[in-house]
């Protein structure tokens, strides 16, 4: 059945995907964003791709009366919330904005939902809640316990929505707990363009690759993995972005509250990443090994077996497709 989907948060870097993924697959898309960290102008490109048309709405997800009127206005079905603040180190510094952005806008996009009628709802939660796991690769039903403000907005969110879920048996819910995103779009015409410095890993990369930066700073290189520096579960976000997508679709014949982890259930390390990005440029990536950074962890993987087989979704793009498409995106 084609949706209508709500997308908040939608002119980010995983929204404008998601917005293309959603229009791929014959969804229409309604963006509230309040371009906190996007540019006005980000989804122009996911139409011109697409050649199909998003309503975009300059709106803050808090705003209950602004996102029921637009779902009202625009025959919604579903909403996918992405709406957030991000950053974790910034998080600890502003725990009340994080608290408040994070909170706020779940749970007033969920009392627009109440009001307007519209019941199925995908979270875009994140692995930061597993803190530091027991081991990898991390299955659904590990412990959860997260070691940041924004991390544990997430885990807040989720707790909330068990509830909501359980409160009502008209919601579907479904959290996605994302592990790294990286890439971009096969076209290079949509791209991960984070307002300021960035903090992720593949941003500060692209960075150093196109002489905006001389270097990146690794941080750490005696940690127990096989090389010592950090392990992560680097998704290519096409991939992310269609288990969204499947997400959705399945949620027809879903009831209650769901969770699934989005990774490749691969693990890439610092260095590893870095030769991986130096492969697909033919560039050479000038690095520096530096301390620890405060609340890192040696290895996050997800097992994402519970989303390959109840969303038939599985990742189909490998780690060097997501450095190949991060470069490719700054070049137009
Ligand atoms: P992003 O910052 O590019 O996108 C978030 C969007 O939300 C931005 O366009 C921002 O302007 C908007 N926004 C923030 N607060 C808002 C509000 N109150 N009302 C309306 N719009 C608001 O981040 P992203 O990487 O695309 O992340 C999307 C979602 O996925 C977020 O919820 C994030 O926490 C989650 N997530 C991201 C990662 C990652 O590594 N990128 C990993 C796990 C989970
Ligand atoms: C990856 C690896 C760093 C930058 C964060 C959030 C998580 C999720 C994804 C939203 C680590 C190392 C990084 C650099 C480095 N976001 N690194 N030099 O920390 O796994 O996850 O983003 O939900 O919640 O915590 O991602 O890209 O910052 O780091 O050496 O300049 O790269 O130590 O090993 P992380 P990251």
């Amino acid at each position: 059945m084609a949706e209508t989907v709500l997308v908040t948060g939608g002119a980010g870097y995983i929204g404008s995907h998601t917005a293309l993924a959603l229009l791929e697959a014959g969804h229409d898309v309604v963006v509230v964003d309040n371009y906190v960290n996007a540019k006005p102008g980000a989804l122009a490109d996911v139409e011109d791709v697409t050649g199909r048309s998003i309503t975009v709405v300059d709106g803050d997800a808090r705003d209950r009366k602004l996102v029921e009127h637009t779902m009202r206005e625009n025959g919604v079905t579903a909403v996918i919330h992405m709406a957030a603040l991000k950053a974790v180190g910034e998080s600890v510094e502003m725990p009340i904005e994080y608290y408040g952005n994070n909170l706020e806008s779940a749970i007033s996009t969920l009392d627009a939902m109440r009001a307007a009628g519209v019941w199925k709802f995908v979270f875009s939660s994140s692995a930061t809640v597993y803190g530091d796991p027991e081991s990898c690769p991390i299955p659904e039903t590990a412990s959860i316990g997260a070691t940041n403000p924004y991390g544990m907005t997430k885990q807040m969110i989720e707790v909330i929505l068990e509830d909501v879920a359980a409160s009502d048996e008209r919601w579907t819910i479904t959290s996605l707990r994302y592990f790294n995103p990286i890439g971009a779009h096969e076209s290079g015409r949509i791209s991960e363009a984070p307002i300021g410095k960035p903090n992720n890993l593949m941003p500060m990369v692209m960075d150093v690759a196109t002489g905006r930066r001389d270097k990146v700073m690794v941080f750490g290189n005696d940690w127990p993995t096989v090389d010592g520096t950090g392990v992560r579960d680097y998704i290519h976000v096409m991939d992310l972005v269609e288990g969204h997508v499947a997400a959705l679709e399945a949620m027809s014949a879903q009831s209650g509250y769901e969770v699934y982890n989005l990774g490749q259930g691969r693990g890439t390390s610092v260095l590893e990443l870095i030769k991986a990005v130096e492969d697909v440029t033919g560039l050479s990536i000038a690095y520096e090994i530096t301390d620890r950074r405060a609340g890192d962890i040696a290895e996050c993987v997800a097992d994402p077996t519970r989303a390959n087989t109840e969303l038939g979704w599985k990742t189909r793009r490998s780690t060097a497709d997501g450095c190949r498409d991060s470069w490719n995106s700054q070049n137009t």
